[in-house]
């Protein structure tokens, strides 16, 4: 059988473009043994891929140039040979980017889709609604009365920290990179405010009068200028959740700001770089709370959806152009 592939072409430089990124015809075998033939509905692109095109050592390992990439995929079963699943079955893995392709069944792990649209298992129920709630609750433990800004407010991670800061009581500020997506912020996703720092004359000004307290949390998704801006408006004993520095993943080379190790210091602020899977002992319990809150209605979500396997490379560049609100996601 014929599948396509899309592989990496080559190491990118700086910005990836469409020609880091080649597609393939090749022969897929049958399933052997407790193995199964899945087709993918819907393709995760996630910041993260970013680092795993360099040649360079890091918490996952690097795509190799001539194999598929491969990443969060839910996919129904169209053939197995595995007593865990079922033809029919939605399942979700990590997996490549391919049309079809053949996986050993204990490997995925199976949904429910009835409910829930299936696309939410890469978002709010999948990794990134699991790197909110690790981020938020378990390192910066939010307390009712604080003020919090969340930059990459409307992304994947973004849109669900905003609304479990509001749970608990805080005043929550987002920073995105455009005026329609603040709107959405605070219209849809109950924001006390919202900043676009494209447009933005004077980011730390501005953030300022938005936290006239100061900030006690800062969910950090994209670092250099804004997260200088932000920290510049940091309180006594604020607490930093580093989840991301997309500003930064494209650099050659280390970009060199303003040295804000002293005002961390003097405050005492407590800063803590996080992977979501080194809090693997909090995946059950948050699991069952963002599940409940979704299901309950306490928590939105939104998906932004390209249609066809081909759109691949787009949506994944497309997340360094701010191209999504929500999560990013192909529909195969
Ligand atoms: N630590 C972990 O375990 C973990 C897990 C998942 C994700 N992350 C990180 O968390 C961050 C958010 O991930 P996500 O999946 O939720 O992605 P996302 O926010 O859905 O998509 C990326 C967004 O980043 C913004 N952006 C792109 N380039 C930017 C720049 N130069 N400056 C400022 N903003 C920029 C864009 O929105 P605008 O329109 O606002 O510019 C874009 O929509 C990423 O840095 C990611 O690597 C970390």
């Amino acid at each position: 059988m014929k599948i396509t592939q899309i592989v990496l072409a080559s190491r990118p430089v700086g910005l990836p473009t469409a020609a880091n990124f080649r597609t393939e015809e090749v022969d897929l075998t049958e399933p052997g043994t407790d193995s199964v033939l899945v087709r993918p509905l819907f393709i995760s692109v996630d910041p993260y891929m970013r680092g795993r095109m360099n040649d360079a050592k890091s918490y996952v390992p690097p795509f190799q140039v001539g194999r598929p990439i491969d990443g969060g995929i839910v996919a129904t079963v169209v053939e197995s040979r595995s007593s865990l699943l079922r033809v029919g079955d939605t399942v979700v893995g990590s997996l490549p980017w391919a049309t079809q392709s053949i996986e050993k069944a204990d490997r995925l792990r199976k949904v429910d889709t009835g409910s829930v649209p299936a696309g939410y298992y890469l978002g709010v129920l999948g990794m990134p609604g699991l790197t909110a709630y690790v981020g938020l609750v378990e390192i910066a433990k939010p307390k009712a009365g604080e003020t919090i800004v969340v930059s990459g407010a409307a992304g994947a991670v973004g849109i669900i920290v905003g609304q479990i800061a509001k749970m608990h009581g805080c005043r929550v500020i987002g920073i995105a990179g455009t005026d329609d997506k603040c709107h959405m912020l605070k219209e849809e996703f109950g924001y006390d405010g919202a900043l676009n720092y494209k447009t933005s004359q004077n980011l730390k000004k501005d953030i300022a009068q938005l936290c006239p307290t100061g900030v006690d949390i800062y969910f950090d998704n994209v670092g250099g200028d804004i997260s200088d801006a932000v920290i510049g408006n940091i309180n006594f004993h604020a607490r930093i959740a580093l989840c991301g520095q997309i500003a930064l993943y494209n650099s050659a080379s280390p970009p060199v700001g303003p040295r804000l190790l002293p005002m961390l210091l003097t405050r005492s602020v407590m800063v803590q770089g996080f992977i979501n899977g080194d809090y693997k002992a909090t995946f059950p319990q948050a699991y069952r709370d963002l599940t409940a809150w979704v299901t309950d209605g306490k928590i939105k979500y939104r998906q932004t959806i390209l249609k066809g396997f081909d759109k691949l490379p787009e949506a994944f560049l497309g997340l360094f152009t701010g191209a999504n609100e929500g999560k990013m996601l192909v529909e195969v």
